[in-house]
């Protein structure tokens, strides 16, 4: 593994002197075995230190000024906001320990006590028809629907400056019906929350028979603040409410279940379902002391709608409040202002989509910005001087994430293609999460890959997956974003912004040459992608996670003398924009232009990657293709048992070392995607040929990630592991290859037309495919699949998924 190599050098130099040092004045004093003693002594010392340095290495961060130097109430207009992308309905502001506020409802006839009705964090066990932020603004204001069997929920916020907390907010939560004459039951749940370390309090101020008047309380953020939550339309059956402590934001659910268990079976034995018609009570444990959990219970027949405002203390001239008229009022100024600012960046009218389609193109925006979130904590990280993980520093992260229910985290490439999306709208909202994930950095230059912070956090991902590793890499797509703001932003980038990106270039720069140091190959201007598993003989092509193509085949055989087409490109990439940025900020480029020239010359990259026995883009490496996964013959454990043994690979040829070139799909593409490939090479021909070719990649639907030829196409890569980049339509490298098509139809060459004819039709075949399964099932998706084009894996998939708007746009 290839570490920071200066530094160990000037490290070992040192230790080296030292000893060079000592061993002169042995010479000279005749009480040599003192000294001696001494030099081991530093010698050892030395050694220690140095062992403790490297230790420490992973979680020490980047050492400079952080990028972010505004947060919380520093930016009073974002600091509340819906920034707990895990669930359903929720409102926290952008501190480490929030107060929080959130939703949960269930249907009171079937509650069972697992408690599988009672919704609360998003979660495609919940089997909800659709759900995802219509409109949302990052800033201001949001309109959600939810639609949860025959009940809709709709819920909205309108936030108003004010005081010097970050102002006031109102939610409205309004409970309506599919069938209009079938008047179900629903129980709305609204609660407030603190942590032990949010550093205040909460209380419940109760009125006449012990009911709940409202919420009162005082944060080291928010000072004082009252929260009240009124019935607005229609009848309520039943109200009551909850104070008590939970031990951690992760089990609200639990906490609301317990005690919910307990109201019921004071009233009956049953235990395993609620009797139609009973009303669930929370028990008032209104008279507890210091409660940091407040749960206000509403029961009802649709329809009917609640209103929760909350008002700041410090917010001393409000002339009215922000509830009823005033809230529609807001609510609707606010909703128009968001159809304009929408046509004004997208254009959708004007190109002559349907009212249907630009409301489709706000949903897919306003979930993707409507789910960024604020997370605060530790990851667990490790390197190879660490016996096991260790903590990071603890750290903010205001990111947006690639799935409300699947994965409610921050994805560092997901999060550059995210950033596409995002700045168009909004530089500066885009700008801080560039900020946050900066200041992630280690003294390496690294930055983790998934970050996993908080309680809420860590309570949706599997433990293999927690620990991230500092030797693993994933790509580099935040030069993506920075060479799209470049182009579409940059007045504003360098106006408003300048001294961010003054600020961040130190980052970018250790960055950038923590991929071209750490992840080179064996050969010159060779690079390979760190963190495949060569002894494993489970899975039938190791993974390359770090890829971001987890299971997209490569060599069979991982080995040092790999190199990986993608991963130059990306670099070649990289440096292409260092140079720009470099440029702009009146930096020397030269290195970074040299080292684009290098990466990206047709000559070199052709000797290094064009397979000339498949005529295409290859990976090279120790590889064949004769693999199979195969249960091993069965063990006698006992005279009656055996044992299924898990299925293994076998290899039943040598590999050689070759171009991998049976493994066509979006790997091969990489020097066309990232436009390298020059426009005028018959290389460019080939790759729109092969890319057009439906025995291929092409489908009605957008291109597949392998060949239907290759045969891994739609293996299995472990008896457990369906093929995942093996065949399904990813929208990311969709988006990039429609980008690219677009650009060769705009630059001289031979393949002009061509290039032109499949931006149009691909296009066209993306934007159609992932409408039609919207309407069909509600949801964007993860990927979609490569014969019948319906929507596959996690729903909703709002994140790069929802690139397809800047398709319908045409923004590249
Ligand atoms: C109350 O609900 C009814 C039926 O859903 C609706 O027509 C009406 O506009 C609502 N009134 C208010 C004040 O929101
Ligand atoms: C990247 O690494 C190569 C060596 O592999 C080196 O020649 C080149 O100068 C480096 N580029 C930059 C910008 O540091």
């Amino acid at each position: 593994m290839v570490k920071n190599k200066p530094q160990e050098k000037s490290v070992k130099i040192k230790a080296k002197s030292v000893n060079a040092n000592s061993v002169k004045t042995n010479k000279s004093f005749p009480l040599s075995m003192n000294s001696t003693i001494t030099v081991i002594c530093i010698a050892i010392a030395a050694w220690f230190g140095y062992k403790g340095y490297l230790e420490t290495r992973v979680n020490t961060p980047y050492d400079g000024n952080k990028v972010v130097i505004a947060s919380g109430l520093d930016i009073p207009d974002r600091y509340w906001g819906t920034y707990r992308s895990g669930v359903y309905f929720g409102l926290k502001t952008r501190d480490p320990h929030s107060l929080v506020t959130g939703l949960m409802w269930y249907s009171p006839h079937i509650l069972r006590y697992d408690g599988s009705v009672l919704r609360h964090w998003c979660d495609q066990g919940d089997k909800l028809d659709r759900y995802a932020w219509l409109e949302h603004d990052g800033r201001t204001f949001g309109v959600q629907e939810i639609v949860d069997k025959s009940i809709i929920l709709r819920t909205t916020f309108v936030k108003r400056p004010g005081g010097y907390h970050g102002g006031d907010w109102t939610a409205r939560i309004a409970v309506s019906q599919k069938k209009e004459n079938s008047r179900e039951e629903i129980s709305l749940l609204f609660y407030t929350a603190i942590e032990e370390s949010t550093k205040g309090w909460i209380k419940a101020n109760l009125g006449d028979y012990n009911r709940l008047t409202g919420i009162e309380g005082n944060t080291q953020g928010l000072g004082s603040f009252a929260i009240n939550l009124n019935l607005i339309n229609g009848t309520v059956e039943e109200h009551s409410f909850l104070a008590t402590t939970a031990s951690g934001l992760n089990v609200l659910k639990e906490t609301v279940l317990q005690n919910l268990r307990i109201a019921t079976q004071k009233g009956s034995a049953e235990k395993h379902i609620v009797l139609a018609g009973e009303q669930l009570l929370l028990s008032p444990e209104g008279k507890k002391k210091d409660p940091n959990f407040i749960v206000t219970q509403v029961t009802g027949k649709v329809p009917f709608e609640i209103e929760v405002s909350y008002e700041s203390g410090s917010f001393s001239n409000r002339i009215d409040k922000l509830t009823g008229q005033n809230y529609d009022e807001a609510l609707d100024k606010q909703r128009q202002l968001f159809s304009k600012k929408f046509e004004n960046v997208f254009k959708l009218k004007s190109k002559g989509y349907t009212d249907d389609e630009m409301t489709f193109a706000k949903m897919a925006f306003s979930n993707l910005i409507g789910s960024i979130g604020y997370f605060y904590g530790t990851s667990q990280v490790q390197s190879t001087y660490t016996q096991g993980p260790v903590p990071y520093w603890k750290a903010p992260l205001y990111t947006a994430v690639p799935s409300r229910s699947f994965f409610p985290r921050g994805f560092l490439w997901d999060e550059g293609f995210h950033g596409l999306l995002i700045s168009v709208w909004d530089t500066e909202i885009e700008l801080d999460i560039i900020s946050h994930w900066f200041d992630l950095m280690n003294v390496e230059g690294w930055i983790p890959r998934e970050m996993i912070l908080g309680q809420e956090a860590l309570a949706k991902v599997p433990e293999e997956f927690v620990t991230q590793i500092n030797t693993n890499a994933n790509p580099p797509t935040f030069f993506l974003t920075l060479d799209f703001m470049l182009k579409h932003k940059e007045q504003e980038l360098l106006m408003h912004n300048f001294k961010i990106l003054d600020k961040l270039y130190p980052r970018l720069q250790a960055w950038f040459s923590w991929f071209n140091v750490t992840q080179v190959g064996d050969l010159p201007s060779t690079y390979r992608w760190r963190g495949r598993d060569e002894t494993t003989n489970r899975e039938l092509n190791p993974k390359t996670l770090t890829s971001g193509l987890d299971d997209y085949p490569r060599a069979s055989h991982p080995t040092a003398a790999e190199r990986h087409v993608d991963l130059r490109c990306w670099i070649a990439f990289a440096a292409r924009v260092m140079a720009k940025i470099a440029e702009t900020l009146s930096y020397p480029a030269q290195k970074y232009q040299e080292t684009f020239e290098y990466l990206s010359d047709n000559n070199l990259l052709n000797k290094l990657h064009w397979s000339p026995n498949a005529q295409a883009y290859s990976d090279y490496g120790l590889h064949t293709d004769k693999v199979a996964l195969r249960r091993p013959p069965q063990k006698q454990r006992s005279h009656s048992q055996s044992v299924r043994m898990e299925m293994v690979r076998v290899v039943s040829e040598e590999p050689s070392l070759k171009f991998v070139d049976t493994t066509f799909g979006y790997v091969s593409l990489f020097p066309f995607i990232l436009q390298i490939v020059e426009p005028d090479s018959s290389q460019l021909g080939k790759i729109l040929q092969d890319l057009r070719d439906p025995y291929l990649l092409w489908t009605r639907y957008g291109l597949r990630s392998l060949a239907k030829t290759s045969p891994l196409h739609m293996k299995y890569n472990t008896e457990h592991d369906p093929p995942y980049w093996r065949g399904p339509i990813w929208m990311n490298l969709n988006y990039l290859t429609v980008r690219a098509a677009y650009y060769y139809s705009n630059v001289e060459g031979p393949h002009r037309e061509h290039a032109k004819k499949i931006y149009e039709e691909l296009r066209k075949n993306l934007i159609q495919n992932i409408i039609k399964q919207y309407k069909k099932t509600g949801y964007l998706w993860e990927h979609y699949d490569n014969s019948e084009g319906e929507g596959k894996g996690s729903h909703p998939f709002t994140g790069w998924t929802s690139l397809v708007v800047l398709l319908m746009a045409e923004i590249y």
